[in-house]
């Protein structure tokens, strides 16, 4: 299997929530920065570091994301649209998960895989889910007292 190409971060992922997309940045450097190394014979042991640090990041950002959901309502009344995205969050994080525990049992994923289902997870989330999310803030901050 060939490596994925790297993610080119464009206009078109911009969801309009500064902190989202700072976010989403550091995302795509790190799953670019991952793509550059493991390659054949890449040691296991980098192998844990790399997942381990996208899985951090990872979480530290759906963090985020989920308190700007209840910070802006968007949880509310169990909204099919919050819960489909706190689902597709936590579906990443469990698939990283995986992929750690059969590390530790030897079975190493094959990297090529990994980083093509993170690339093309990340980059469907951010377009169809990530952005309803950024436009029910950005229309409730352009209601605030004070919005721009
Ligand atoms: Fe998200």
């Amino acid at each position: 299997m060939e490596k994925p190409a790297p993610l080119v971060w464009n206009d078109s992922l911009i969801t309009g929530v500064p902190e989202i997309d700072e976010q989403h940045q550091i995302l795509v450097h790190t799953l670019n920065e991952a793509g550059e190394k493991p390659s054949p014979g890449a040691r296991p042991e980098d192998y844990e570091a790399i997942t381990r640090g996208l899985l951090g990041y990872a979480l530290y950002h759906f963090e985020t994301e989920e308190a700007l959901m209840q910070e802006y309502g968007y949880a509310q009344d169990e909204s099919p649209d919050a819960h489909r995205h706190q689902a597709e969050h936590r579906g990443f994080t469990q698939q990283v998960i995986a992929v750690r525990e059969n590390l530790e049992a030897g079975v190493l994923t094959p990297p090529e895989a990994l980083l093509g289902f993170l690339n093309d997870w990340l980059m469907r989330h951010i377009m169809l889910t990530d952005k309803r999310l950024a436009a029910f803030i950005l229309a409730r901050r352009s209601r605030a007292p004070g919005a721009t």
